[in-house]
């Protein structure tokens, strides 16, 4: 590992997590010794992001993150292991001993962007040869001139399986490079070829300049539009935006997120230097933060298809879940900016983007859209849906200013609107309320998670099994006393995994701790690792509590397996009862 362990368990030790987290959310004291707030990490209205002093881990009853102070950095910060131990270090005023593990990944990481700039270079140069003339000649019929191809340093793939791969391995890229970067793919008779061919090329370049990945667009029409490179070392696109290196210098004041890489280069070509897109995901948290990062508003402007629409509807809590204030702005007569901009030109795109909407009016609209205010049905319909998004503003202002706006579309008074929305809203919070302490008291009732392996097929064994976890972590010496117990016996893939890599660690003679076991699992096993932690557990009678887990285990796993095979179990049992007297 590269950086010393002992230097993170004394990094952490210093970073108290109270303190840490309070850099970002505003935390109050509540319920036992958890502090609450806001969760930083999804949208909400009251606090159900919970951080405990004594056990140094965060945990939001809400979303489910959660992690010790390492993971919150990482999170929060968009940082991977090494770099939030870094930030963190920087914070409590250490130094980071470095080692030669960590100059071997910077050489592999430095050589990846070596690559990834000679391959942009090779694509930009193909502009000017025969093989780009495809290309070329897409560029001028969308309308785009030199001095954007120059700026965004767009490119041409040729029409051809291995142009690219040749030219790379001609200087010097070996064929594991190029596969690690995303360029080549393997083939079935064991070769390799190009993985963008014939399309547009789009270098996809992050804050610090570098070249990360590519977009490459079809020429003309077919599927799919747009190829992007997969996740690699250096590129992940969930946390890249197309453009921002760009966009993040400009002096209107404001990010502007659209869906097609053409649309940001036309963009920028009109004076709107402030255009960027999504990778071809959904706009995503981390996309999110890296926008509030160099701005404070966001306007969205979509395709005006329904797919867009969704997609705004999706994209506005994300964004004001980072602090953005978010505008939408509304195209009619165009399917989106390009298309409008050509048509009715930059000045009149001006005019909309200075009468776009705050995405309450947005949704507002949106809804009145929807119904037939004419009718009855309609007005109720509308009204319903009204009284739902007035009752989610954070602020009660704004709640009255739009509960007006509404009242004024349904033709309604604004008193009864307004006695609408205070009652949703104190439905709203008596419902989070009951939630936070049902959570709190039936924890094993808490959402399952997304990813399989953290999935519990055998919910009464698992409980079990994660209090064996819970008790190791306050005290990993207790290894000694769970005998026989092997990573196969718990049903649960994942605390079988934990199991395991304490046991490993504490007969390593290394330490157990949380800040350790980041290392060693991903953030989503973290998060969930938090939320078996921030159970109850205390050492007394450790020995015997971990007995009847073990016991507990048994006899849950004997149960549901006389359900499937009642002959097999009734086997195990007589063999047991033989074996212990
Ligand atoms: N997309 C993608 N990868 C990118 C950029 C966009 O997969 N790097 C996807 C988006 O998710 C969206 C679509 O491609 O669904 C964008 O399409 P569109 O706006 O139609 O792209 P344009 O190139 O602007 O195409 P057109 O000229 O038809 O508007
Ligand atoms: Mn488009």
């Amino acid at each position: 590992m590269a950086i010393p362990e002992r230097f993170i368990d004394d990094l952490v030790s210093r970073s108290d997590i109270v303190d840490v987290v309070s850099d970002y959310v505003q935390l109050t004291k509540r319920s036992g010794s958890n502090m609450f707030g806001l969760c930083p990490f999804h949208n909400e209205k009251t606090p159900s992001f919970s951080v405990s002093p004594d056990k140094q881990i965060y945990h939001c009853f809400g979303c489910g993150k959660g992690g010790g102070v390492i993971n919150f950095i990482m999170e929060i910060e968009n940082l991977p292991f090494p770099d939030a131990v870094r930030f963190l270090a920087k914070r409590a005023g250490m130094e980071v001993p470095e080692d030669t593990v960590d100059d071997r990944t910077a050489t592999r990481r430095s050589r990846l962007l070596a690559l990834n700039k000679d391959a942009a270079r090779f694509f930009y140069e193909n502009l000017s040869k025969p093989v780009g003339a495809g290309a070329v000649e897409y560029i001028n019929s969308r309308g785009l001139n030199k001095d954007v191809v120059v700026r965004f340093g767009l490119g041409a793939a040729p029409d051809s399986w291995n142009t690219l791969s040749d030219a790379m391995q001609s200087k010097g890229y070996s064929v594991g490079e190029l596969l690690e970067a995303g360029l080549v793919k393997r083939g079935r008779n064991g070769g390799v070829y190009d993985v963008f061919r014939n399309r547009l090329m789009f270098p996809v370049i992050d804050v610090h300049g570098d070249v990360v990945g590519f977009s490459g667009r079809i020429i003309g029409d077919g599927e799919p539009k747009y190829l992007n490179s997969p996740d690699t070392p250096v590129f992940q696109k969930s946390r890249n935006l197309f453009a921002l290196n760009l966009a993040r210098k400009t002096k209107r004041g404001m990010l502007m997120l659209v869906e097609g890489n053409i649309d940001v280069v036309m963009l920028h070509q009109a004076g709107f230097d402030c255009a960027v897109a999504s990778l071809g995901t959904s706009l995503t948290t981390e996309q999110a933060r890296l926008m509030a990062r160099y701005t404070k508003n966001a306007v969205l402007c979509y395709d005006s298809d329904n797919a867009g629409v969704k997609a705004v509807q999706r994209a506005i809590p994300i964004l004001e879940s980072t602090g953005l204030s978010v505008r939408v702005l509304r195209m009619s007569g165009a399917k989106d900016p390009d298309e409008y901009i050509k048509k009715h030109g930059a000045d009149s795109f001006t005019v909309l983007l200075e009468r776009s909407e705050n995405h309450i009016e947005y949704t507002l609209l949106s809804a009145r859209d929807k119904y037939d205010l004419a009718t009855d049905d309609g007005r109720l319909g509308f009204m319903r849906e009204a009284t739902g998004l007035l009752a989610a503003l954070p602020n009660a202002v704004e709640r009255d200013i739009y509960s007006a706006r509404a009242a004024e579309y349904a033709g309604v008074s604004l008193d009864a609107v307004k006695s609408e929305v205070n009652r949703e809203v104190r439905r709203r919070i008596r419902e989070s309320r009951q939630k936070r302490e049902r959570d709190a008291s039936r924890p094993e009732l808490a959402v399952q998670p997304a990813e399989r392996s953290l999935r519990y097929d055998n919910v009464p064994s698992a409980m079990a099994e994660e209090g064996i976890v819970r008790l190791l972590m306050l005290d990993p010496s207790l290894v000694k006393e769970s005998g026989e117990l092997k990573q196969e016996d718990f049903t649960s893939e994942f605390l079988g995994k934990v199991y395991s890599v304490i046991c490993r660690r504490y007969n390593d003679g290394e330490t157990v701790s949380l800040a350790s076991l980041t290392r060693e699992l991903t953030q989503e096993e973290m998060s969930h690792l938090s939320t078996v932690l921030q159970k109850p557990e205390s050492l007394a009678d450790s020995s015997e509590k971990l007995r009847d887990y073990i016991k507990r285990m048994q006899t849950e796993q004997l149960r549901a397996r006389a359900k499937t095979d009642p002959i097999e179990a009734m086997k195990i049992l007589r063999d047991r009862k033989g074996l212990s007297g």
